[in-house]
């Protein structure tokens, strides 16, 4: 992809990089590049952050025709920098793509695409454990238009944001809320996609779980409300008799990149990983019978994050508040193989020149 540099004459003052919390700054490029459906991709640019035009009819403005992703940039110790697993993001992206009928950007141009942003962004990259230049690539519908149909002009853009943990706990373990009443998706809906639509859908049951001093909501199926999927921005895994449970990619929960990584970890440590439904009540008898002894949630953003209390109906779960063995274990590895502290075993680490 030929990539144009518009320079920024303006650079920002850099924040407190050990006060970061998460996406509330922003670096001084983002990428932007147009595709119209006769003529394709074209325009490609990384020019100065900021505000950009919309027509008040633009599609996405209406019909949330709007995809994302998300991934990090580590420095390790020796200044190089690392991306994790790029192409598992771009691939998702494909497939959310295809789903919300946007065209597809290929493998290569979206890792090309984010590593210029990138190495030009570098001083951005907060060095320290826990620490990272979070990225959002994202495409959104941008055509002037009121009639429901796919859009024929889209912006895909990418931003970055130095970032520290995303739960103000850090590792600490976070307060969940089992919500059975309102649901994130169903099979043949759109949950398996990163989209903006199906963010919008949980914010109501985030909100309502705030407001009852929970971090974050855990997900019932949507059509028996009984079956375990993933919590707000994470996948969701539970120890049971040191037999690690996850639901199975149903088409209705994110098939993060994250989640991928820490099974594949497990396995290569030979614990043993299930991926199958696992209903609420299964779930709610093995911590009462004390079988039930980690709980934690797996995602780019929340990297591994302990569940210290999962809120079911009159049922809450106390993890005794601690970070649990595998949980620390996996992020240990996972940010170890990340910042390059670690042998990259199965070869995830992208170096960006
Ligand atoms: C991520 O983990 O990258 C996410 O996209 C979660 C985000 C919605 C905060």
């Amino acid at each position: 992809m030929d990539i144009k540099f518009i320079k920024n004459d303006h650079l920002k003052k850099k924040p407190d990089f050990n006060n970061l919390g998460f996406g509330k700054y922003f670096t001084d490029y983002m990428f932007m590049v147009d595709w119209y459906s006769d003529k394709g991709f074209c325009d490609a640019k990384i020019m100065p952050y900021g505000p950009i035009e919309f027509d008040p009819a633009a599609l996405v403005l209406h019909y949330a025709q709007e995809t994302f992703e998300g991934l990090k940039a580590y420095k390790t110790s020796d200044g190089k920098v690392l991306l994790f697993r790029p192409e598992m993001n771009a691939k998702r992206f494909q497939s959310s793509n295809e789903r919300l009928c946007m065209p597809k950007v290929s493998v290569d141009d979206f890792v090309e695409a984010i590593a210029k942003l990138v190495s030009i962004e570098r001083e951005w990259i907060p060095s320290t454990r826990g620490s990272s230049l979070y990225i959002r690539p994202f495409m959104f519908a941008y055509e002037a238009k009121l009639g429901v149909h796919a859009s024929n002009h889209y912006k895909f853009m990418i931003v970055c944001s130095p970032v520290n943990n995303y739960y103000k706990e850090g590792l600490k373990p976070v307060k969940i809320y089992v919500e059975d009443s309102l649901v994130r998706a169903v099979v043949g809906g759109t949950g398996f996609t990163k989209c903006g639509g199906n963010y919008a859908a949980s914010i109501l049951a985030q909100a309502n779980a705030e407001a009852l001093g929970f971090s974050q909501v855990l997900w019932l199926d949507g059509v028996n409300h009984k079956y375990v999927e993933e919590v707000g921005t994470m996948n969701v895994m539970f120890v049971i008799d040191n037999v690690i449970y996850t639901s199975p990619l149903n088409g209705s929960i994110l098939p993060g990149v994250t989640r991928d990584s820490i099974i594949t970890i497990l396995k290569d440590k030979d614990y043993k990983v299930i991926e199958r439904a696992l209903s609420i009540d299964e779930l709610i008898e093995n911590a009462k019978n004390g079988k039930l002894t980690e709980a934690f949630g797996t995602g780019t953003a929340a990297v591994i994050s302990p569940i210290g209390t999962l809120k079911y109906k009159n049922d809450v779960f106390f993890n005794n508040d601690n970070v649990g063995p595998i949980s620390q274990m996996l992020y240990d590895t996972l940010i170890g193989i990340q910042r390059g502290d670690i042998a990259d075993k199965f070869n995830w680490t992208y170096e960006v020149k």
